[in-house]
């Protein structure tokens, strides 16, 4: 039997570690054995991958040159990590996968389809998601979370405008796969709701 992969996506502050740990546990306790993994990182190539994109001395890029590099650091993680572990039998715990590039790359109508096409290319269709989790914040409270936190990366401190794209884009993925995607609004949420509420979205995955 196969596994099942899991995607938790959000803007930082959203809770994806936190919920990705807690769904590893429920996992857990069903007996599984979950692979819990991170976008980009992960492998040592996502490790080169992240150390060259999330830098914060570059100079600025091309969001689709950035959109080209998440792809390749996200083949490399599907051939070496996702796609042996489902095939073993065990599901796959991913923080963050194509809705954010779709998000922080997507900054044009053009861009987000020119990266939902790459997502096409690059990852076959028996390697999607079995469920995206979006841990939904409007752009004031994403911001709020963003720059109270000292570790704020080169992707999450640009402001206000920036974070109404990043959530315009998954609301863009949300759209495209309906059935694999389920957006919780979390800005109001504990731990706990938000963890009842991931649960209700998987475990008819699961019976
Ligand atoms: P990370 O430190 O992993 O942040 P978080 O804990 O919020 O996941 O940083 C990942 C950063 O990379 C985050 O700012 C979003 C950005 N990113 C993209 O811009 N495009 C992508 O395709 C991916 C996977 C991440």
């Amino acid at each position: 039997m196969s596994g099942k992969f899991l995607v938790f996506e959000g803007m930082d502050g959203s809770g994806k570690t936190t919920q990705a740990q807690r769904l590893v546990a429920w996992l857990e306790s069903r007996g599984r054995h979950p692979l819990h993994i991170r976008e980009p990182g992960t492998t040592p190539a996502g490790e080169r991958f992240r150390n060259l994109l999330l830098d914060p001395t570059r100079e600025a890029w091309d969001p689709a040159t950035e959109a080209l590099l998440f792809f390749a650091s996200r083949r490399e993680l599907l051939l070496q990590e996702i796609r042996p572990a489902i095939e073993d039998g065990r599901d796959v715990v991913c923080e963050r996968f194509t809705p954010s590039t779709v998000a922080y790359q997507g900054t044009s109508p053009e861009l987000a389809t020119f990266v939902l096409a790459l997502d096409r290319l690059v990852v076959p269709n028996d390697m999607q998601p079995d469920q995206v989790l979006i841990l939904d914040l409007e752009p004031e409270e994403a911001l709020r979370r963003a720059t109270s936190r000292s570790e704020a990366d080169s992707f999450e401190a640009r402001g206000l405008p920036f974070q109404a794209q990043v959530q315009n884009g998954y609301h863009r993925y949300a759209k495209e796969r309906p059935e694999s995607t389920t957006v919780i609004p979390v800005g109001d949420c504990n731990p706990d709701e938000a963890e009842a509420l991931v649960l209700d979205a998987i475990t008819h995955l699961f019976t």
